[in-house]
């Protein structure tokens, strides 16, 4: 929750709503009541845009697929520049996946899954490399003093595995730590991001004063890097800075990629796309997310079905009436109830959600109820989860956190772009950054070279699929077992449905 300051007098210090990359808290009234946190007000403030029935239709029309329940629900609900990942994969031609995640802990709760449930589905629609970052640098430079940076490293390796589990295709999917994966063309894109991005535009972006130390400034520069392909020359070649990326991310990120999409205008380098998420409420409501480490405000993955049905007793925020007799006249509230609202998070069925959606206002429903439901449905998914995860070996996540082609729309991602090889295959070294990724003639180029590599692409992947197929044998029976148990998040097709 956010924090409420108590006066002398018993007023309270009101608040305006506050969403930045370290803190979320809804706006504070005079009575200290958090309000829930404004969303629209946050497409405004940031400059994005809302995602539309259109473009939702255009989503559906160009994939075939219906789109995720995080997206038909607004749980994703704003944008930028989602249409030119759609036009290109309209067009066929390449582009990549990237999210990530900051490793404060070793635990992670089930708010932390909702971005990554959602870039495994646009994975497996998109079928396109997916390139997963762990911040364990930024963690460690936001930590308090006496934190060390062997802690966050840790943190990195276990939150790896839980994000393995989540189903990522292991062919498809690149992880890497900070500390780790750093130096090379990823550093090389650092500095030429860092020196392009000035301390009063970085104090304005992200409300950094003196105080701030200087790491945590400069940090900035390496989570945009991760938005531009050649960091990943092993995935399309350390050419590939006109690639671009789509960002699923939860709204909060969207600061340090406003200022990548202003770099990549002056580099023309592609923008990254993004689509932002909202957060899921704390136990204690609307107005604050969880926090996994406050144990009473959020259900962790781990945690068994017992205590999941414990917390949501305990703890859920309820929308319904004092007594029973008022709540069968009145009817409860399912906008503030945090049981509706995380099952409005989890649950499939649009026809079941809209039941008990009407029951519960109409006072059918009771408070217990519902809880009983949403623990049932969160047990559920954290059930099948620690399933998946312990079959996640130390072997299978080098494997995830190896640097190597991954698949692209069935070919090798490093056989799309000829130009990166030249004729001798020898790459032709550092960029320019001179090329306008948003050309007509280059995206014409990039087609034309992409069919002409399609057959070698393939050729390739017979061969190197029978060394990955050793390598990973383990990681390819991981991933039939999370298909068949990740059920709601596989994807379903519109022609199957209809
Ligand atoms: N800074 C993010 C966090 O603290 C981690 C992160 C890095 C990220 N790159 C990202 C999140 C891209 C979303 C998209 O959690």
């Amino acid at each position: 929750m956010a924090e409420v300051l108590e006066q002398p007098e018993g007023t309270f210090v009101t608040k305006e709503q506050n969403v930045n990359p370290w803190s979320v808290s809804g706006e504070v009234n005079e009575d200290g009541t958090v309000k829930p946190i404004d969303y629209s007000k946050l497409v405004e403030q940031f400059g994005t845009k809302l995602i539309d029935e259109a473009l939702l239709e255009r989503f559906e029309r160009v994939t075939g697929h219906k789109p995720h329940r995080f997206l038909r629900r607004q749980i994703v609900f704003s944008h930028r520049d989602l249409e030119v990942i759609l036009d290109r994969f309209e067009k066929k031609e390449p582009f990549f996946i990237y999210t990530g995640r900051g490793p404060s802990s070793n635990i992670m709760h089930i708010g932390h899954m909702v971005p990554f449930q959602l870039t495994k589905w646009l994975s497996d629609v998109f079928q396109v490399p997916v390139i997963i970052m762990l911040t364990d640098d930024e963690k460690y430079l936001i930590s308090d003093h006496g934190r060390t940076v062997n802690e966050y490293e840790v943190y990195a390796q276990e939150n790896a595995k839980d994000i393995i589990a989540v189903g990522f295709d292991p062919e498809r999917t690149f992880i890497f730590s900070d500390f780790g994966y750093m130096g090379g063309d990823f550093y090389r894109n650092i500095a030429r991001i860092a020196k392009r991005i000035n301390r009063g535009t970085a104090d304005a972006c992200f409300g950094f004063d003196s105080s701030t130390n200087i790491g945590k400034v400069h940090f900035a520069a390496v989570q945009a890097a991760s938005s531009f392909a050649g960091s990943f020359p092993f995935m399309f070649g350390p050419d590939s800075n006109q690639i671009p990326c789509l960002i699923p991310c939860a709204i909060d990120q969207d600061p340090y990629f406003r200022l990548t999409r202003d770099v990549a205008s002056q580099l023309k380098y592609a923008k990254p796309s993004l689509i932002h998420a909202r957060f899921l409420d704390a136990l204690q409501g609307p107005g604050s997310k969880m926090s996994a480490s406050i144990e009473s405000s959020c259900i962790l993955a781990r945690d068994n079905p017992k205590t999941i049905m414990t917390k949501i007793n305990q703890y859920a925020f309820s929308g319904g009436r004092e007594t029973l007799e008022e709540h069968r006249e009145k009817g409860g509230n399912p906008d503030v109830d945090v049981s509706y609202q995380y099952l409005r998070f989890f649950l499939e069925s649009d026809e079941e959600l809209e039941q008990i959606r009407q029951d519960y206002k109409s006072g059918k429903l009771l408070t217990g109820e519902i809880k009983k439901k949403c623990a049932g449905e969160l047990a559920t998914f954290c059930t099948s989860f620690q399933e998946r995860r312990a079959k996640v070996t130390d072997q299978i996540l080098e494997h995830f956190m190896t640097p190597r082609p991954l698949l692209c729309r069935g070919a090798l991602s490093n056989t799309l772009l000829p130009s990166v090889q030249g004729k001798s295959g020898a790459s032709k070294g550092p960029v320019q950054d001179v090329k306008d990724p948003n050309s007509k003639s280059q995206a014409k180029k990039m087609k034309k070279l992409e069919e002409a590599n399609a057959k070698k692409a393939l050729k390739a992947r017979e061969k190197e699929a029978k060394s990955i197929a050793t390598a990973t044998a383990g990681v390819a029976a991981l991933s039939v077992a999370e298909n068949t148990a990740v059920g709601e998040d596989t994807v379903t097709s519109t022609s199957s449905l209809t």
